[in-house]
């Protein structure tokens, strides 16, 4: 793709320039942030049981406690405001409502999303919901979790149970987070939970998610009156490593997978099989009305993107016959996990996605970075994080100022937490957490945002005496 000269680079950013009506949030993830795992009749999550299996977790962490947000929540609430986002987005944790996934609702896991939802709005803080963000109940995966076709049944109960308690107040919602990853990651490589692996786990796991992802969005149209629906795909500019033909073919089959994958059922083209022909067995799963059911209008596609890749193809890599040419091996600039920095494949993504006519608005509903941070004296000097934000940031303004329809923007993370197969190894907050004593501490990436939004000038002993003692002591 041909990229047009850079309006912003070097160019300082400011909140007026993305208009009054942009939106500016944080995000979270039930499983990454709450904690409190068995309290209050909450079920085990696949993550529940994924942290209790040898090797699958980073120095062996799990998230029974993580940062506390389930009691936290409303100091964290606090954080938020302060530093002038005005949309906080989480997820539901679906065994904390549903222990069993289906069945017997848990009215304190209710409960709790309701303090949580008002208390948000008793700070002009606007509610985002992510129906799932990976923590499916046990008691599911028990019984084929996203393998099984039956999940449509169960995750429309569980949106609608959602819808009804929680609609009144909560406009804006997620239906997926990020659907290849609990595809990819979950059900192939196993890297994720459940753990399970192989090729033959994905093609049905793609069509059921597929299917839920337009299943939860007409649930929400249903039973939420004024809803603004989306749902949230990970997705990566792809190059091809030369301009060989089989490279060339290699990138097309990566971005099949990488960026079409859900976002084209949805519009009513069908899976991206002219550049990936495997995905054609999908077939074999798909009843004959699924075309029409896969399809959605959602009001906005929410685009998580963090970094782009660079493939060639290879004998060696079957089925996808590909493999990524790494940031290490190209030299390239990386955060810590080694991923690559680049802005402009913000730029590229932005500028793909709009190009379907079938999109609304786009809001970045993820974008952040992990680098290795130190508390020194109560100051975290992100330097790396805060340059990754306002670099990225300019090419969503230069992306919006070329006329794409991007509305909104959420930093991953709110705070430093549970980050999965990696545990607390890897932090992406913009506010540090200190897992021994619960205590915050905004990073300088954090007041750069506050900065931006003009938030009220932050008091010098910002939340750095916490006053919780540690539940690990207690
Ligand atoms: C996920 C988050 C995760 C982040 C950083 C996204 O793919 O939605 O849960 O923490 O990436 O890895």
């Amino acid at each position: 793709m041909k990229r047009k000269e850079d309006l912003a680079a070097n160019q300082e950013i400011t909140k007026s320039d993305f208009g009054d009506d942009f939106r500016w949030g944080t995000a979270t993830a039930s499983f990454q942030v709450e904690g409190a795992v068995t309290e209050d009749g909450r079920g085990p999550s696949i993550w529940d049981t994924f942290t209790t299996r040898a090797g699958k977790i980073k120095n062996a962490d799990h998230a029974s406690i993580s940062c506390d947000f389930y009691n936290l929540y409303q100091t964290d609430l606090d954080l938020v405001s302060e530093l002038g986002f005005t949309e906080f987005r989480f997820s539901i944790s679906w065994s904390r409502i549903l222990p069993s996934g289906a069945g017997q609702k848990n009215q304190k896991g209710i409960d709790f999303y309701n303090k949580l939802i008002d208390a948000c709005l008793e700070r002009n803080i606007t509610p985002w919901i992510t129906l799932y963000h990976w923590d499916l109940p046990q008691a599911l995966e028990d019984q084929g979790g996203w393998k099984n076709r039956q999940i449509v049944t169960w995750f429309g109960e569980y949106a609608r149970l959602c819808a009804t308690e929680f609609g009144d107040r909560v406009k804006n919602w997620i239906v997926l987070n990020e659907p290849m990853a609990v595809a990819g990651l979950g059900y192939t490589s196993g890297l994720h939970a459940p753990g399970r692996k192989g090729i033959l786990n994905f093609l049905p796991v793609v069509h059921h998610l597929a299917l839920c992802q337009a299943e939860g969005g007409r649930i929400i149209r249903e039973n939420v009156p004024n809803a603004y629906i989306g749902t949230a795909i990970s997705c990566s500019s792809i190059e091809p490593f030369s301009q060989q033909t089989r490279d060339i073919k290699a990138a097309a089959r990566a971005d099949a997978l990488m960026n079409r994958l859900f976002i084209e059922p949805l519009l009513g083209l069908g899976y991206p099989v002219d550049a990936f022909p495997f995905l054609s067995n999908i077939e074999k799963y798909a009843l004959p009305a699924d075309r029409e059911k896969l399809r959605f209008d959602f009001d906005f596609i929410g685009l998580q993107n963090y970094f782009p890749v660079v493939v060639r193809h290879s004998y060696l890599k079957p089925v996808l016959w590909l493999k990524e040419v790494t940031p290490v091996q190209r030299g390239v600039r990386r955060t810590a996990s080694g991923w690559e920095i680049s802005p402009d494949g913000m730029w590229e993504i932005l500028k793909q996605f709009s190009a379907y006519s079938g999109i609304r608005d786009i809001i970045i509903s993820e974008n952040g970075a992990f680098f290795e941070d130190h508390c020194v004296d109560g100051v975290v000097d992100d330097q790396e994080r805060l340059e990754f934000f306002r670099e990225y940031l300019q090419k969503v303004l230069q992306a919006k100022r070329e006329g794409v329809k991007v509305k909104g923007y959420f930093a991953w993370s709110l705070m430093d937490n549970f980050e999965w197969a990696e545990g607390y190894a890897a932090r992406f907050g913009i506010v540090h957490v200190d897992f021994n004593t619960q205590k915050r501490t905004i990073k300088n990436s954090g007041k750069w945002f506050a900065r931006l939004l003009n938030a009220e000038p932050l008091p010098v002993t910002l939340k750095q005496q916490f006053t919780k003692s540690n539940p690990l002591e207690q």
